[in-house]
């Protein structure tokens, strides 16, 4: 019998809250395998219980085959009432299984972990498309996608001081705009979704609109992070440099591009993905047009991040109960012997440097200068021992200084580490 662990809001929350930037990294890093053939999305079935509703449940299964293969799926529902009651639109639930036995090892609660990904993948589009920091954003739509979306976009654009926001329950904006003086940004409301637009270069937008409302000229100076998907008249969409997470499914289910395929066709419609752009083989600006980004929302997203919320969780102190135990490894009923902890160590660093794109690695090379490990990398570097070599390391054991190097690093964890 293996076991199934639980990994509640809370601890998912504080997971996530170790870094808005490493998660910007982990997302490019899932595109980047989907890109590559290395990791498995196949179609989401929609579960409606009444089809005249908009209410929907949809199931998202992926897989990631890397250095730490996992499958996985997250089980999303989305009641946009629950807006009415006081409740968030979404709630999910993701479960995670070792590829190797199809075990589920893992059950945590995803509405966190979506929003994190989908805002996470925002701010990336904004780095690679959106060249100028102007500090400012709009956002149309001030919902819980907008607010953490904004959180990952101070992550990206230090500059970011004041937000304009428009909405359609004006209490909502001006209880988001409470919300970000909070946190120390300016916050103005307008009057319109239109007026957002023509005031900011940089626009969130993330409504629950089913039908386009907005049918305005474009700068060639904006990037508009279409989020919400249908927002946008389709003309809007033929006269833009349209990037997208995935070209097959965001051509689907009457999204705005959907509707421009549609009614002109798809020639030219789509300039490339946002894995190309961060490639280099697609440009994030097309001079004389606005880029739109319509990420569909990829399920491989939500395992990566997942994953990470996994590795951290089982790093961290728990504030009560046992420590979680390691992941189960196919064929492994014993403990892994501790020999196993510089190989693992390697194979972390090996990853992470094709991760970052870092070359010639030599053996005495210093691992933190390398940008290879820093606090938080050195966290995901002992869950990976943890679960490589079946051991515990007590993180208050391990003298930072002797990690500068590969075999550096080999030696201490090797020094620390417990069997289970
Ligand atoms: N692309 C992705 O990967 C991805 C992932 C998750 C969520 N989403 C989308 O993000 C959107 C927002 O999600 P949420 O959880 O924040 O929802 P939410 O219900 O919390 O917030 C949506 C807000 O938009 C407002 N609104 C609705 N129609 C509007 C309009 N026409 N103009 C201005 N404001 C309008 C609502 O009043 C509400 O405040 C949803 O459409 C959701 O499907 C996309």
């Amino acid at each position: 019998m293996r076991s199934l662990t639980v990994i509640g809001g809370d601890d998912v929350r504080a997971c996530l809250d170790d870094g808005e930037s490493n998660l910007v990294d982990v997302v490019a890093h899932a595109y980047r395998l989907y890109a590559d053939g290395r990791a498995v999305l196949p179609a989401s079935p929609f579960l409606r219980l009444d089809p005249s509703r908009p209410e929907r449940i949809i199931a998202l299964p992926a897989g990631l085959v890397d250095d730490e293969p996992v499958a996985g799926i997250k089980w999303i529902a989305s009641y946009p009432d629950n807006v009415l009651r006081g409740l968030d639109r979404a709630s999910a639930t993701i479960l995670l299984n070792d590829p190797k036995t199809g075990y589920a090892f893992c059950l945590m609660e995803g509405a966190q972990i979506s929003a994190a990904r989908t805002a996470a993948g925002a701010a990336l589009a904004a780095r690679l498309c959106h060249r100028a920091d102007e500090g400012r954003v709009g956002i149309v739509g001030c919902g819980y996608i907008a607010w953490t979306t904004l959180q990952y976009l101070r992550a990206v654009l230090p500059e970011l001081g004041a937000v304009r926001l428009y909405d359609l329950a004006p209490e909502r904006a001006h209880a988001f705009g409470e919300r970000a003086r909070a946190v120390g940004l300016d916050a103005e409301v307008a009057d319109s979704a239109a007026d957002v637009l023509a005031a900011e270069d940089l626009v969130v937008l993330a409504t629950v609109a089913s039908t386009p409302h907005l049918d305005v000229p474009l700068r060639d100076t904006q990037t508009l992070l279409h989020l919400s998907l249908r927002d946008l008249a389709p003309a809007m969409l033929r006269a833009a440099h349209n990037v997208v997470d995935s070209v097959s499914h965001v051509l689907t289910s009457q999204t705005s591009l959907h509707l421009a395929a549609t009614t002109g066709g798809t020639d030219g419609l789509v300039a490339g993905t946002i894995a190309e752009v961060d490639r280099g083989t697609v440009q994030g600006r097309r001079p004389g047009r606005a880029t739109v980004v319509s990420p569909f929302g990829m399920g491989v997203l939500d395992l990566a991040v997942a994953r990470r919320v996994w590795e951290r969780a089982r790093a961290r102190p728990r504030r009560r109960g046992p420590r979680l135990p390691p992941r189960p490894v196919a064929g492994r009923v014993s403990p892994a012997p501790l020999e196993d902890v510089p190989g693992a160590v390697r194979a972390w660093v090996q990853g992470r440097a094709r991760e970052l794109g870092v070359r010639d690695l030599a053996p005495d090379a210093d691992l933190f200068e390398r940008g290879l490990l820093d606090s938080v990398g050195l966290t995901a570097l002992v869950a990976h021992v943890e679960a490589r070599a079946g051991c515990r390391i007590d993180f208050l054991e391990v003298d930072p200084d002797a990690l500068g190097t590969v075999d550096g690093a080999a030696t201490e964890l090797l020094r620390v580490a417990r069997p289970r």
